[in-house]
């Protein structure tokens, strides 16, 4: 179809962005009609508003230091897993019963490119190298699994959690074909619920949406808090009400240790009344690159390392804790009426952030040139971003060794979040569940390994031992299959029994 006579050329020339149609007269039909199909889809004067209002926003705040608008989570919002433990039992009671009664739902933001990774496929099909081999999705599927059983054997009723699994254009097919493969891991197919978050133009600092070819426009997903945008327009809090969804646990894909629907923290939010809650980690380190929760302004938001001075972030409580120690590590609990409210009300109201990239571009030679600085941003919103809408928000503090481990680079020596400290996480952990349960490991001399490892001829390295999430949600159920034993590494817990991999010496 001729641009000019279906009226395209005039709707870009509108707003500013003629220059897409370029190289229209080089492209093969085909090429035409994709490229003549993405642009009618789109809204070039929302897109061109996005930009605007998303340039305005980053550069103010750039001049802008947070510090005296900021208080800390004030104690009585928040719960935590070692100064509340006489409580967690309780709270765990609470998110039980609500699961029984199919009221809890757990919703996966897998909608990222994974650009740091490099994989590419889905990052949630990666394969950190566990003795089971098992991907991340296949993790949190069977985490889902023993949690249904926990809360059907303690109250005597079958009941489900749906998986709502929010993909992008660039994810959805291979996630949904990995699922279909995998037979769901054993979850009922229709409980598990794909839909698709929305994608925005890579755009230049002028506002010129970017080409990455001569017939194709740079597009990336809008950031994990595109999902409120995606929840209403694919019918998903339809899909919650109808199936009785009163609470709703929302996480990331990559991080292996995540309880799913956690009971404890469900039940905690629960008692509190509270609307909207946010999973913490301490943050003990000044200068570590997290956001933290806090009050600014007296509404709660998450505030980058980068927003505040290092005087603020160093600042210490009586207790000696970091004044702004609540890690954000985006895992948070909704109450289905306020983000039915947050779809249908307060979406429109969010900005986009700006995030400067090195975008690969076409320049007007059409030549595919691959930027070596930032040449343009990408537009992203955030799930936390609407924190400030909360009328009761609580903020639930867990043990970063227990809870999250994030996998978000390639393997490197001594890297940071890659698939080698993610597998290490994850074992360690296990590690300590046979110790809790009263199970020991011995060494290649047949000597107990001690509990805690010691750091000298760098043989810190975890043991090797990998629970099923089949047999043990959260360290549960293990004594009868440890206690008073003792085992060679590897040891690997599944539904079949007890296994040790590789007896050294044998
Ligand atoms: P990250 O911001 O770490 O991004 O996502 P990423 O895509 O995993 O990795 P990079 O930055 O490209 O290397 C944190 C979580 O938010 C989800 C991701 O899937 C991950 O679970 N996410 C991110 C979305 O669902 N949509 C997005 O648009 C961005």
């Amino acid at each position: 179809m001729d641009p000019s006579t279906s009226g395209l050329a005039q709707k870009l020339a509108e707003a500013g962005q003629s220059h897409l149609l370029q190289f229209w007269g080089e492209l093969s039909p085909e090429a035409q009609t994709d490229l003549s199909l993405a642009l009618q889809g789109m809204d070039f004067q929302e897109i061109n508003g996005f930009f605007k209002s998303a340039m305005e926003t980053s550069s103010s705040s750039k001049h802008e230091k947070m510090d005296a608008r900021m208080e800390p989570v004030p104690r009585e919002v928040l719960g935590s897993v070692t100064r509340d433990r006489e409580s967690l039992g309780d709270w765990e009671l609470t998110g039980l019963q609500c699961i029984s009664q199919s009221k809890v739902g757990a919703l996966l933001l897998a909608g990222g490119q994974g650009t740091r990774l490099g994989v590419s496929y889905p990052k949630g099909m990666y394969d950190v190298g566990l003795p089971s081999h098992k991907t991340l999705f296949q993790i949190q599927a069977e985490r889902i699994l023993k949690l249904q059983q926990l809360a059907e054997q303690k109250h005597g009723t079958k009941c489900c959690i749906p998986w709502y699994i929010m993909t992008s254009g660039r994810t959805m097919e291979s996630t949904k074909d990995f699922f279909a493969r995998h037979n769901y891991f054993g979850l009922e197919e229709n409980n598990v619920i794909f839909f698709q978050q929305g994608m925005l133009p890579a755009m230049d600092y002028n506002g010129k949406i970017i080409l990455e070819s001569k017939g194709k426009l740079s597009m990336a997903p809008d950031g994990n808090g595109g999902l409120y945008r995606a929840l209403g327009n694919d019918g998903i809090t339809e899909d919650m009400e109808r199936r009785g969804i009163e609470f709703i646990h929302v996480y990331c894909v990559d991080n292996i240790l995540v309880k799913v629907a956690d009971p404890a923290f469900v039940g905690f939010c629960v008692q509190k009344g509270a609307d909207c809650g946010a999973k913490v980690v301490e943050k003990t380190n000044p200068t570590e690159a997290v956001g933290v929760v806090c009050k600014v302004d007296g509404l709660y938001q998450v505030v980058e390392y980068s927003e505040i001075t290092l005087a603020t972030a160093e600042k210490r409580s009586a207790d000696g804790r970091l004044m702004f120690n609540a890690g954000n590590v985006a895992n948070h609990f909704f109450s289905f009426s306020f983000l039915k409210d947050v779809v249908q009300k307060y979406e429109p109201k969010l900005q986009h952030h700006v995030a400067q990239k090195k975008i690969p571009f076409v320049d007007t030679r059409g030549q595919l040139i691959k930027p070596d600085k930032p040449n343009g941003i990408k537009m992203e919103k955030f799930v936390f971003d609407i924190f400030q809408f909360s009328k009761t928000f609580v903020v639930y503090e867990v043990l970063r060794e227990d809870e999250f481990s994030p996998l978000k680079n390639a393997d490197t020596q001594d890297g940071k979040d890659t698939p080698t400290t993610a597998r290490h996480a994850l074992t360690s952990l296990h590690h300590r569940w046979v110790l809790n349960a009263g199970g020991h490991f011995i060494d290649e001399n047949g000597r107990r390994v001690p509990a805690i490892p010691s750091l000298k001829d760098g043989t810190d390295l975890p043991i090797k031992c990998e629970i099923s999430p089949l047999v043990s949600y959260g360290g549960e159920g293990l004594e009868e299959l440890v206690r008073g034993r003792e085992f060679h590494p590897t040891l690997m817990i599944d539904e079949q029994g007890v296994h040790e991999l590789v007896k050294n010496g044998v």
